[in-house]
């Protein structure tokens, strides 16, 4: 057995390069089996650097050559060892100050499964070079403060591969001169940029063309690229991109600075995409749809990633991280930028629900486990663990409060501000804030401190009206306690960040009228507006307001103004009183979403079975939720009457220090939905008409909330009593999960039939299996809905899909839509108490850590919370991890998450 210690790095022991890469000239020769890779580097001493030795990364590179200032070194010269090649100086005495280095490497991209570096998919050659990739490619000093213009030719064989493809613009091209039957294409990318932004495609690709005309009145070819046969499935894609080149010109002043802007769609890829300068690389996933085979969540998404990659151009790009340690730095920004895109384009409201949502199930255990981290770590093992909920959606969630703080027109002037100090330059989080800072005012030392600490913090409010002065007196109390990160720090030896945080906390007080108050604090001469962002900083503030009418609810953190738990005693009926009135939609909602949870939580404790700890009021305030639906926005009704995930309440109970009981939160959530269809059965069948549609399909705003309201009241109807399903549901959601129009309805009906123990079950599955099968992406969705299924055998079923020919380990599409389904959106499943859900989870990732390591990593962070759950379990997921650890060669991506999660 060996078990491989990952070396750690340390964001304090950063230093500059000491060797700088003015330009970089690639030949990538694509032949049968492998490829070959020229290199030339023009390389400069950094005057900032300490000089020395030069030392290149390079990773499953074969050396074959390599020479200096067009002379080949002598073998005393240079040393090949632990993944570098160093280059040193004439009788061990200094390099020049400039010259120019050249390899050959050969490269076997046929058998690069872990997709990072240059590697094979089924139309042609792909690559992924963030974080580490481009030393998989050539030896170079892979790292983002090097910064170097590339140019990039490719030569492949002309019939299979004709699309040669890399950053910027294409200069020249032609046919081989020793071979006809190849082709070459050479690119020149004008902007200096990092490796990690460098792609290369070599394909047999379809491609849909179009123009955008800049502000400024430059004309940018765009062009997606797909696979043969894909092209009626790009149009959505292409009018997002166009769609997120306006809003940045218009909400930051941002333009395309390229000529030639192209999108390239490949079905294996390990993330969602790829921000390549001038060439992204896309999953599939994030680029194809057409109504009959992408759902509404479909489309939306492919909105959200394509704008995100493209406003990485600016936030990412044309300003970098100066290490990797600073990823939020583009991430959390870039992420902002497109909720933003999706807040402006779609419903603001909505969208912010998502995110919430999100951040709940995905980022907040996150927070609370092993692999706690803040939005800038100070320490890694694998940076390909770090791309996260944290560095993103948390990220996110802190350019969101400067935003919240210092108000829309001054964070603008900061971007401005970025922009003008940092353009050309790889930067830190520091960088960022301080042009928020300076330009608008305000002091955000204090709030620096979100980038250093990891957790959840909780908010402790108190509120009490006084009836004779009509004052509000409201309390609040921050606390964050030190996670599994200040642990990991302190055994480093490493000092911990202290003290409050700085947040904004946004509320307005709503009065019994359901209006909302005039906010004036005490020592203001006038109210000014009816929702106040308090700027809290200390342990403990209190806030006083004059002339409060009568006895209000306070509404808190409106719009989520911060990512924190708040502990606020309410009692149900203010809960439903802001559930009814409050001006803030997301916080209408997240009334719903306590008085649910407070619900369940109570259900649970009694072991969740049957409904009398349902109370009627609950049932009522829903009643009234659904009568309203068709009036108010049925997008948001339909969030409204979705109760709080497993994972939530997970989460919900471990944070009251109790053992996590996975069966009972399944029961008591399926029970409640039970009670509220059998006791509002008429008015999700009158919704459910109503909504029929009527004109075709197309993901626009308004349908999609029809839908998604109508698919809502389908699914509580199926949680109808066997008779009533028989007769009244099932030909409903027999004749929707068979209808081959919009894949949104479908895979609504059919996600509902996967739930349900009859023989029609099977019959549709297999009926949309055989009509879908030549549909890489929509077998994903077959694959997904059993994966996610409440019945019994659930995990056996895993297994034997696992086996089935559309499954395919090497797919990452393939692993996330079975595998990681089951594991991250299964709970009651996977936690399985006799470990069968553990047992499977462990069975993939050892096979695929040798395979891919960062998706095997990615899955084994499904057993960060198993300390929360009972010993029997706790049992099961011990062994499960142990038997990870104790794999030969185990990839250290791997070996890090699992090593912290047996700390
Ligand atoms: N930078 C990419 C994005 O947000 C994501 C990314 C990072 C990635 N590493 C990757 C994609 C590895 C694919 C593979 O937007
Ligand atoms: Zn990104």
């Amino acid at each position: 057995m060996r078990t491989e210690t990952p070396n750690t790095i340390y964001l304090k022991d950063y230093t500059p390069p000491t060797w700088l890469v003015d330009t970089v000239d690639l030949h990538v020769a694509i032949h049968q089996g492998h490829a070959e890779v020229r290199a030339r580097l023009a390389c400069r001493r950094n005057p900032q650097g300490a000089g020395g030795t030069l030392v290149l990364n390079g990773e499953a590179l074969a050396l074959q050559a390599v020479s200096l200032d067009g002379d080949a070194l002598a073998p005393a010269r240079y040393t090949v060892a632990d993944d570098t090649l160093s280059i040193m100086g004439e009788d061990a005495g200094p390099l020049p100050d400039a010259f120019l280095l050249e390899t050959v490497v050969r490269i076997e991209p046929d058998s690069n499964t872990q997709l990072s570096g240059l590697y094979r998919s089924k139309d042609g050659y792909f690559s992924q070079c963030e974080a580490q990739g481009f030393r998989r490619i050539t030896f170079f000093p892979d790292r983002p403060d090097v910064m170097a213009r590339f140019t990039c030719t490719i030569e492949a064989e002309r019939e299979r591969f004709p699309q040669l493809l890399s950053n910027g613009n294409r200069v020249a091209s032609g046919t081989c001169e020793h071979d006809a039957s190849r082709h070459w294409a050479r690119w020149e990318d004008p902007f200096p940029k990092p490796a990690y932004l460098f792609a290369l495609v070599a394909a047999s690709l379809d491609m849909l063309e179009d123009e955008f005309v800049t502000r400024s009145g430059r004309t940018v070819r765009l062009a997606v690229y797909v696979e043969p046969g894909k092209l009626d499935q790009c149009g959505h894609a292409m009018a997002a991109l166009k769609k997120a080149m306006r809003w940045d010109e218009e909400r930051f002043g941002l333009e395309m600075d390229l000529d030639h802007y192209m999108i390239a769609a490949v079905s294996d890829f390990n993330m969602g995409a790829m921000e390549n300068k001038g060439l992204n690389i896309f999953n599939t996933k994030y680029v194809l749809a057409r109504p009959d085979t992408a759902t509404d969540g479909d489309y939306q998404a492919i909105d959200r990633v394509v704008a995100h990659e493209y406003f990485h151009n600016w936030t990412g790009n044309r300003v970098t991280c100066r290490d990797w340690f600073q990823l939020s730095l583009k991430e959390g920004l870039t992420v902002f930028r497109d909720q933003e895109f999706g807040a402006d384009t779609h419903s603001r409201a909505v969208t912010r629900i998502q995110e919430v949502r999100a951040l709940r199930v995905g980022q907040f255990p996150e927070d609370a486990g092993p692999m706690a981290h803040p939005v800038r770590p100070a320490s890694y093992a694998e940076i390909n663990n770090f791309y996260t909920a944290t560095v993103y959606n948390k990220g996110a969630e802190v350019v969101r409060m400067i935003h919240t703080l210092i108000g829309r027109e001054a964070f603008r002037q900061g971007m401005d501000l970025y922009f003008q100090r940092h353009d050309g330059q790889a930067v830190t989080c520091e960088d960022f804030v301080a042009a928020m800072q300076d330009a608008a005012g305000v002091d955000l030392t204090q709030f620096r401190r979100w980038y250093a600490r990891a957790g959840t913090p909780r908010l402790k409010a108190e509120g009490a009206w006084d009836a004779a002065s009509r004052r509000y007196t409201l309390t609040l109390t921050q606390s964050l306690a030190a996670t599994a990160y200040e642990q990991r720090l302190a055994d480093a030896g490493m000092p911990i960040v202290e003290g409050p945080l700085h947040f904004p906390v946004a509320l307005g007080l709503v009065l019994p009228d359901g209006t909302d108050a005039p906010l004036r604090l005490a020592g203001e001469t006038a109210p000014q507006g009816t929702t106040r962002v308090l700027s809290l900083t200390a342990a403990t503030q209190t806030f006083v307001f004059e002339d409060i009418p009568a006895a209000p609810v306070a509404s808190l953190l409106r719009d989520f103004s911060a990512p924190v738990q708040l502990d606020f005693e309410q009692t149900d009926a203010e809960l439903a009183h802001l559930m009814a009135h409050d001006t803030d939609a997301f916080n209408r909602w997240e009334a719903g979403q306590r008085l649910a949870t407070r619900v369940l939580l109570a259900g649970i404790a009694a072991g969740g079975e049957g409904d009398a700890w349902i109370p009627a009021d609950f049932v009522a305030a829903c009643g009234r939720v659904l009568d309203a639906g068709l009036t108010d926005a049925p997008a948001l009704t339909a969030e409204a009457l979705v109760l709080p995930a497993e994972q939530v309440l997970a989460e919900a109970m471990a944070g009251r220090g109790e053992i996590i009981d996975p069966e009972a939160i399944h029961r008591a959530r399926v029970n409640l939905r039970r009670h509220l269809a059998t006791q509002l059965r008429e008015r999700f069948e009158a919704v459910w008409t109503a909504l029929a549609p009527s004109e075709p399909y197309a993901p626009d705003g308004a349908q999609v909330g029809r839908r998604a309201l109508r698919n809502l009241c389908l699914g509580y109807l199926a949680e109808s009593d066997d008779a009533t399903l028989r007769a009244a549901v099932l030909p409903r959601l027999l004749a929707q999960s068979g209808q081959r129009g919009n894949m949104t309805d479908v895979i609504a009906a059919l996600a509902t039939l996967a739930n349900l123990d009859l023989p029609e079950r099977e019959t549709a599955l297999a009926a949309f299996h055989a009509h879908w099968q030549g549909e890489a992406l929509v077998v994903d969705k077959w694959l997904q809905v059993q994966a996610t299924s409440r019945l019994p055998g659930t995990v056996a079923r895993v297994r034997e899909l696992m086996q089935h020919p559309a499954f395919d380990l090497k797919n990452p599409n393939k692993v996330y839509a079975l595998v990681r389904s089951f594991c991250a959106a299964n709970p009651r499943h996977f936690h399985a108490a006799d470990g069968s859900g553990y047992a499977l989870a462990a069975d993939v990732i050892i096979e695929l850590q040798a395979i891919n390591p960062q998706v095997a990593s990615r899955l084994a962070r499904s057993f960060d919370r198993w300390r929360q759950f009972d010993a029997v379990r706790q049992g099961h997921a011990r062994a499960a991890l142990d038997r990870i650890r104790a794999c030969e060669n185990l990839a250290k991506d791997v070996a890090e998450v699992v090593g912290n999660a047996l700390k």
